[in-house]
């Protein structure tokens, strides 16, 4: 991991899909408190959604978090009396003040939204954000018999007071094998 510029920013290496939600699980979800808001930003089938069931799984919250194709939000409540998980899928939006307009069961500021396709369009919701941007590693071997598969690299930048001093290193595990 290198991390650029204090606590706000970092770069983790996912090898896998497990990774991905280890990256999930460990590093971001224990940071996470209701009302937080977390944008996914990445190309189809970069791995948005498989973070997005690393961080459910820590949340405790009921699933199976899928794809929100089709619908624009999804409220997943949580099993463990936590906050629930808001999964959203902004592509067809074009902002997310939308957001408030749509039936979820559940306030924003009683869940942690996790909004695919969101970057451009967060400003209107909230200044408080982490940007979570994945991206399929430029430069490596191509697995024809496994187009989805192969390195991820996740970059997540914090905007807001919300995270100000908060570290991501700290009680992580090490689920790149390179936090250090
Ligand atoms: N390193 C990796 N990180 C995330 N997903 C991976 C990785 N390697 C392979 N995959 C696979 O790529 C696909 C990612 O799909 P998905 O999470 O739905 O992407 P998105 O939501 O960004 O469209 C899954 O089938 C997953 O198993
Ligand atoms: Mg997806």
């Amino acid at each position: 991991m290198t991390d650029v510029s204090g606590s706000t920013e970092l770069h983790l290496d996912a090898d896998s899909a497990e990774q991905m939600r280890a990256i999930a699980t460990d590093v971001i979800a224990p940071h996470l408190r209701a009302g937080d808001l977390l944008i996914l930003s990445g190309d189809l089938g970069a791995g948005k959604t498989t973070f997005t069931q690393g961080l459910g799984d820590a949340l405790g919250v009921r699933g199976p978090i899928a794809s929100p194709t089709f619908i624009i939000a999804r409220t997943h409540p949580s099993e463990v009396g936590g906050p629930a998980l808001i999964h959203v899928d902004a592509y067809r939006l074009t902002s997310l003040a939308e957001l408030d307009d749509l039936d979820l069961d559940t306030t924003l500021d009683d869940s942690v939204t996790v909004v695919e396709w969101g970057e451009g369009k967060a400003e209107a919701l909230a200044a408080d954000r982490l940007h979570v941007r994945i991206a399929r590693e430029r430069g490596g071997e191509l697995d024809m018999t496994n187009p989805e598969g192969g390195r991820r690299e996740v970059t997540i930048v914090a905007h807001g007071q919300r995270w100000a001093g908060i570290d991501f290193t700290v009680g992580a595990s090490d689920p790149s094998g390179d936090l250090g």
